[in-house]
């Protein structure tokens, strides 16, 4: 049993933020544990529920998040600071876009939970930053049935569920990425950076 906020959890459902559903934060604390790792990238802070429960949970060294919306930053800030993790966990307001492109930071594991259209565009970037046997655990995979095709796609999301394709065809056939897709959640992709 993990330890995680659950007034966090609370407020994301009654003020609509989308967090992490129970078994894909088990599942993302289990990866991170089994995989010893200490440097971590999130991509999509949104109010750090998250970020909390990697820290809480694991004895990864340093956490970095990105989140482009102002507000939510705002109070991921003000939820680090009340656990007391602010050593821990960096925080940084922006696109996740920019943040990728102009790190210089390297990662043993990637958290993303960003935009899942840009996925694909991420990338090859995040193959830059992500040291060898290093982790991308991608999650919403399957968006809810829409990839899947269980349940029709749509008209707002058909940009978002290409690009989730073309991310699945991507992780799955390129060399020096090992994937495997869980049926975790809503459809989690791990790929091992090998080479
Ligand atoms: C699913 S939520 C993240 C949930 C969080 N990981 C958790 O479980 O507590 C996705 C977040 O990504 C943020 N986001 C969307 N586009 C972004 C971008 N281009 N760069 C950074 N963050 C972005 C959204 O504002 C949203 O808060």
């Amino acid at each position: 049993m993990i330890n995680i906020d659950n007034d966090l959890k609370e407020y994301g459902k009654n003020h609509k933020v989308p967090i992490s559903l129970d078994d894909t934060l088990d599942f993302l604390i289990k990866t991170i544990n089994d995989s010893n790792s200490k440097y971590i990238l999130e991509i999509g802070t949104a109010i750090g529920y998250s970020s909390i429960a990697m820290a809480e949970n694991t004895d990864c060294i340093r956490i970095d998040s990105v989140e482009i919306d102002q507000s939510r930053y705002r109070l991921a800030k003000d939820n680090v600071a009340k656990h007391n993790l602010l050593n821990r966990i960096s925080l940084y307001n922006g696109d996740a876009l920019e943040y990728i492109k102009n790190t210089n930071k390297t990662y043993d594991f990637i958290y993303l939970d960003g935009p899942k259209g840009q996925y694909i565009n991420y990338l090859p970037h995040l193959m830059k930053i992500l040291k060898i046997n290093g982790i991308i655990f991608a999650d919403n995979l399957y968006f809810h049935g829409m990839v899947t095709g269980s349940i029709p796609v749509s008209k707002g999301c058909r940009a978002m569920i290409k690009g989730l394709h073309r991310y699945i065809d991507e992780i799955n056939s390129n060399p020096n990425l090992d994937t495997k897709i869980y049926d975790i959640g809503d459809g989690i992709g791990i790929s091992k950076r090998i080479k």
